[in-house]
């Protein structure tokens, strides 16, 4: 039995010499089934130079990799329009960053439609294969390939929060995208909390039969279910064992010259929180005198996304904070806040969750938050607090928590980090590592396929 995924994004990319997968969570989930088993890997084109069908490893291809070729056009209405100022926003409870504009969902339309029709050809009729498709950016390819293939099953990861249903409804084609959804056999979520409102969203606004974690609809059945995602736990252990890599968390701290480092890593995205964030380390600095001179913040913002309004807007914002704050605390020898706006490789981040005292991971929301697990998993005593709104704090109760929104709140529990017993750091951390272990992305893969298969299993004897 094969595998075809369906996500935004292909998982390799041009390097010097060549092709190369790219780093990231499900392509490092994805690639050993598919390497293991075959199958193929559908997500956009950017580039019309770009192959239409490319095997990958070309000498020895485990894979295809199959390109829906997008104009500037399409570009702009599905990824940069629906998914990026529409679903992305109201998902993350973030409505004044709304942008409702119609010509973006007839695109959507278009482009899930091209995503379909280049599934339903790179695969055969009544095969048994699995076909999972990932994110935000497709959710009406699910119901268009199963008016195709009744008998086909499908899978659905989502893999940002699935908001309450009052605000998923503010959309004006909510309806029409959940009927897209429940085209699926199986749709995943991270944590309890987004099932539920998906089920509330699909009893209230289509009236479809609920039943436990089955929702009926229109003649389908599908299972909602938890599946919160991991790392690769064994390689960011193995970085951060590396010799080299504890050279460099050393170098670093020297670099710094402070006593206490709080670190905070993020795609530059309004939803990371990290204005609030530096608001709050500038009501630390106000309330903790003492701590002038000894105390430095770390941020990393990755650039992402930087063709829009919204993403140029909170660039300016951080800068501006930044600015403000080392503008009034910084001494002679002093920094308050280092921040780098640009992109490290995952071994490279490696050295900062190694040197870090804390980690500050506190997004106004996030579907789960990885970082955080990257921090425990590479971190050797380090402190984490973490927001409340990510959804690894369902999991994580170990970790300092807080509400980033409350800015006092936050400064209190930089204090509290910093100023933590070693017993209690230790016992803490051990038991963020335990969670994390089991939460391995490789897990995340297995337990989704071997639900779906079971699923397809059942309804092949029915
Ligand atoms: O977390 C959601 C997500 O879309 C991921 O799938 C992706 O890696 C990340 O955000 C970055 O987004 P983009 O692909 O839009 O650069």
């Amino acid at each position: 039995m094969s595998l075809t995924v369906v996500a935004n994004r292909v998982p390799v990319r041009q390097a010097d010499d060549g092709w190369e997968t790219s780093v990231g969570g499900l392509t490092t989930a994805l690639l050993p089934v598919l390497e293991e088993k075959g199958g193929t890997w559908v997500g956009m084109g950017e580039d019309p130079e770009l192959p239409k069908r490319q095997a990958y490893p070309a000498d020895n291809p485990d894979f295809l990799v199959r390109r829906v070729p997008l104009s500037s056009q399409e570009l702009d209405g599905y990824y940069y329009g629906m998914a990026n100022q529409i679903l992305w926003p109201l998902s993350h409870y973030l409505i004044q960053h709304l942008n409702l504009d119609d010509t973006f969902i007839e695109t959507y339309r278009q482009v899930n439609e091209r995503f379909a029709e280049a599934v339903l050809s790179e695969t055969e009729k009544g095969d048994g294969d699995v076909i999972w498709i990932q994110d935000y950016h497709q959710m009406l390819s699910p119901g268009l390939i199963r008016q195709e293939r009744p008998e086909a099953t499908i899978g659905h990861f989502w893999h940002i929060p699935w908001p309450a249903m009052e605000i998923f409804r503010i959309l004006p084609w909510s309806r029409e995208l959940l009927r897209g959804m429940l085209g699926c056999d199986l749709i995943g979520f991270h944590v309890q909390e987004y099932v539920d409102n998906f089920i509330e969203s699909a009893d209230v606004l289509l009236g479809a039969e609920v039943d436990g974690q089955r929702v009926r609809y229109d003649g389908q059945e599908t299972r909602v279910e938890a599946h919160p995602i991991g790392i690769d736990v064994n390689r960011f252990k193995e970085m951060s064992r590396d010799a080299s890599i504890i050279q460099e968390a050393q170098k670093f701290r020297e670099r710094l010259g402070s006593d206490h480092i709080v670190i905070g890593i993020d795609r530059l995205d309004y939803t990371k929180g990290i204005r609030a964030r530096m608001l709050a380390f500038e009501a630390f600095l106000e309330e903790n005198p003492e701590y002038h001179g000894n105390v430095s913040f770390f941020q990393i913002a990755t650039p992402s996304r930087t063709e829009l309004e919204s993403y140029q807007q909170i660039r300016r914002e951080v800068d501006e904070v930044v600015g403000r704050i080392n503008g009034r605390f910084a001494r002679d020898s002093w920094v308050p806040v280092n921040y780098r706006y640009r992109t490290y490789t995952q071994y490279e981040l490696c050295a900062f969750y190694r040197a870090a005292d804390a980690a500050l991971i506190t997004p106004l929301r996030d579907g789960m938050n990885v970082v955080t697990q990257e921090f425990v998993t590479a971190s050797q005593d380090g402190v984490l607090v973490l927001s409340e709104l990510t959804g690894a704090a369902y999991l994580l109760p170990e970790a300092v928590q807080v509400n980033p929104y409350d800015h006092g709140g936050v400064a209190d529990a930089i204090r509290t980090a910093l100023e933590m017993p070693t017993g209690e750091r230790e016992e803490r951390l051990a038991g963020l590592k335990d969670t994390i272990e089991t939460l391995d992305v490789h897990n995340w893969a297995g337990n989704f396929l071997d639900s779906i298969r079971e699923d397809g299993r059942v309804k092949r004897d029915a």
